[in-house]
């Protein structure tokens, strides 16, 4: 049995209960609340959305409200946050939602959202981190330490393969386990590993053709038995079909509860003995530990202002400078400043759905440009009407706009997408700006055409920029930045704070280029995750596609020079202590302070599967004084050089030269060295349906075939083995089907006696 992590203690308290009040209790109470027990002294425990802020129904409210939650900071979302890079940060942003979920009552926050962006058409990519499974764990396993540093708890989701809206209640993700274990389950894992989630929330989709709520190979062997998870796993809201397969596959609590349906369906499965009580009293046990584990929460005071403070921080150090021609940023000493695009007045800053914030207050870009520029003549128009994404320009609009920009010494064109063009619950179908932003564009390139034109992009997922970006001077990348990014636009385009985000996600040049187009949302119910490993800038970088920004790219108004890249081995693979310490200088060349991200990328280019050019396996990063000079250090152990090998059903170090590529993006990699693994070949049976190669290929396989293949009198290798044409031709038959051709020298007796004395 799957147990308690040790904690018996609450089993013993579950199987005191009696089975309607365990059902009971594997259910919430209601919608955001666990159920209460009251003749055993088990009370109700709240649980909240969201991933950057919470959205804390209010008590006897409408509940499922999407709005009228209670005032809360509203962080930068997961797609801002993720262009950080840093973890110490998201570490801070988890502690001060730590102390709102003090402050409102809640237990349990209903975040990170860790999963992987599979495509920029997920209408949900706002709320996940990176197209990356190192980046996306290594940010949410610090959300999940700064908030249960609280003694609040979380709940990392969706879990697994949720990568799109479509049909995201019943879809089936077909993905092979390799590609499920590289790309799509790392980045939980790895919380689950290194920050113990209270809490794990299911997805909703199917995953191989059964729902995660009831794939016990997910919930149970993988999560607990073989990442060691001891917490509890609840439903996403909606997700269960069937209590009883879910109880029996792992999942504890369902949310929110299908009272009188689920719970009956459990008591009588138990009463028919269709469902083993065992696991019952385990999943209630679960909710037992959860909800003691709550009990230790102390109520706190949420200091406002500062947390606006630090969303403001956060989210300047999440724009990315994407281009910056010419030294057009940062703004200064410029006299007319043309403010364009309704979202410089009208803020995007959070996308729409149950990670909704009602936020304590919101910053306006426009007004903080005005007030950051006291020198100079800020003018506004609005240049497009933003509701409606597929509005056709509006011509007036577009006219004022021109008509101020003309007059300009420089241009800011607030644009992006509109909030009903990505949400929760649907997908994009392109990558577009709406036609009417396009058309302003346009405008200023023909009809005001010495005005250079910054680009500043409020948007949850990448859009399209190859169609316009050479006309600009600069572009910026600001994501969704919560309630405070309307002033930290100020903040990178007044140069008060030097730009240091970096993609964590791709921009492609086209939607087509993504591995995954021919396969997105897929059909029938299902869909085909076809690009295997190749997600993201794996794929653009394998079919070797020229993208409009790389992942781990963004510019900084210093520059910055790295040399001195040491790579160092000791231990090994076979003795499982290998350690692979890598490091390198970076120093800033250029006259103002800034912070650099260093990536590191491995290579497996002699890999005996198809393995992607490189992989992000470290990254940190240093702020340095002009002309200062750091060091950064990275160590990578077994895992990190691994892939997952399907044929041997574990992680796989093959021996051989790795390249170790550390830069500036993944583009941009400005050192290169190479180092040797050594590792023994894992150790494979052969069989008579083992190819003639593989047989050769086995030092004592090999030697075993040739002593039964012999040699010709004159001591060459005989049959199969003396004509090197024909033996290459026919290198991958099973030996079992040449035995059937007299003439190689093997028969159907000498293969059973090899195999025999393999075994
Ligand atoms: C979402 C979850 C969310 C839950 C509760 C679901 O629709 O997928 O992310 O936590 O609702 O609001």
């Amino acid at each position: 049995m799957h147990g308690m992590g040790g904690n018996e203690a609450y089993l013993d308290r579950a199987r005191q209960l009696t089975i309607e009040q365990k059902a009971a209790l594997c259910l919430g109470g209601d919608i955001w609340h666990t159920a209460s027990v009251p003749e055993h002294g088990i009370g109700p425990i709240t649980l909240s959305d969201g991933p950057h802020g919470l959205r804390r129904q209010a008590e006897g409210g409408d509940n499922i409200g999407i709005g009228g939650s209670l005032p809360a900071t509203c962080f930068p979302t997961a797609c801002a946050l993720a262009s950080s890079w840093n973890p110490e940060l998201a570490r801070e942003i988890g502690d001060a939602l730590g102390v709102e979920a003090r402050a409102q009552d809640v237990a349990v926050v209903l975040g990170p959202g860790v999963n992987i962006k599979r495509s920029p058409l997920c209408g949900r990519n706002f709320e996940y981190l990176s197209e990356d499974p190192y980046l996306a764990g290594r940010l949410g396993a610090a959300l999940v330490r700064g908030i249960q540093a609280h003694g609040v708890g979380t709940s990392m989701k969706h879990f697994a393969a949720n990568n799109q809206e479509t049909d995201r209640m019943r879809v089936s993700a077909e993905v092979d386990e390799r590609t499920l274990r590289e790309i799509y389950l790392p980045a939980f894992e790895h919380i689950v590993t290194a920050a113990t989630p209270w809490t794990v929330m299911c997805a909703y989709n199917k995953i191989n053709g059964t729902y995660a709520s009831e794939h016990h190979w997910l919930l149970t062997e993988l999560l607990r038995d073989e990442w060691g998870f001891d917490g509890l796993v609840m439903s996403d809201w909606g997700a269960v079909h069937d209590r009883v397969a879910s109880v029996a596959a792992g999942l504890d609590l369902e949310m929110p509860p299908d009272l009188g349906h689920s719970d009956k369906a459990l008591v009588e499965a138990v009463q028919e003995g269709r469902l083993d009580e065992g696991l019952l009293d385990l999943a209630a046990a679960r909710v037992l530990q959860l909800v003691d584990r709550a009990a230790a929460r102390i109520p706190a005071e949420v200091d406002v202002d500062a947390h606006h403070a630090l969303a403001r921080r956060a989210a300047a150090e999440c724009i990315v400078l994407l281009r910056n021609e010419g030294g057009a940023l940062p703004l200064a000493g410029r006299g007319t400043v043309a403010v364009l695009g309704e979202l410089a007045r009208t803020p995007r800053y959070q996308g729409a759905g149950s990670s909704q914030v009602n936020p304590t207050r919101v910053d306006v870009a426009l007004d903080a440009l005005t007030a950051a520029l006291p020198g100079a003549t800020v003018r506004f128009a609005p240049g497009y009407p933003l509701d409606d994404p597929t509005a056709a320009p509006d011509q007036e609009l577009i006219a004022e706009a021109v008509r101020v920009a003309r007059d300009a010494d420089v241009v800011v064109a607030c644009i992006g997408l509109p909030a009903v063009a990505e949400s929760e619950g649907y997908d994009r179908t392109h990558m577009d700006l709406p036609p009417a932003q396009l058309a302003l564009l346009d405008a200023l390139a023909v009809e005001a055409p010495g005005v250079p034109v910054v680009a500043v992009l409020f948007n949850g997922s990448a859009v399209r920029t190859s169609s316009w970006d050479d006309r600009t001077a600069a572009v910026v990348e600001c994501w969704l930045g919560g309630q405070a990014g309307g002033s930290a636009v100020a903040d990178v385009l007044t140069g008060a704070v030097n730009p240091s985000g970096k993609l964590a996600e791709t921009i492609p040049l086209t939607l087509a280029d993504c591995s995954a187009s021919l396969n997105f949302p897929g059909e029938d119910g299902r869909v085909r995750y076809g690009e295997g490993v190749f997600v993201g800038y794996r794929g653009y970088d394998a079919s070797e596609r020229a993208v409009a920004y790389p992942f781990g790219h963004g510019l900084s108004y210093t520059t910055f020079d790295y040399d001195g890249l040491s790579v160092t081995r000791t231990g090994s693979v076979d003795a499982g202590d290998l350690a692979v310490t890598v490091s390198c200088r970076v120093r800033n060349t250029g006259d103002r302070a800034g912070r650099e991200i260093v990536q590191l990328y491995l290579g497996d280019p002699q890999a005996s599967v198809a393995r992607p050019p490189r992989e992000l396996k470290g990254f940190g990063s240093l702020t340095l004084e002009p002309g200062a000079e750091g060091q950064v250090e990275f160590t990578l152990g077994p895992r990190e050089f691994a892939f997952w090998s399907a044929r041997d059903g574990r992680w796989l170090v093959e021996a051989g030269e790795f390249t170790v590529q550390v830069g500036a993006s993944s583009r941009d990699i400005r050192l290169t060295e190479s180092v040797t693994i050594e590792a023994s070949p894992p150790d494979r049976p052969l069989t008579g349906m083992s190819t003639l190669e593989e047989w050769l290929a086995d030092p004592a396989g090999e030697r075993a075939l040739r002593a039964a293949i012999g040699t010709n009198a004159d001591g060459t290798p005989a049959g199969i083995l003396s004509n090197p044409q024909m033996q290459r031709m026919l290198g991958n038959f099973p030996v079992s089907t040449l035995a059937a051709f007299a003439e190689f020298g093997l028969s159907h007796e000498i293969v059973d006696r090899l195999v025999a004395e393999r075994a």
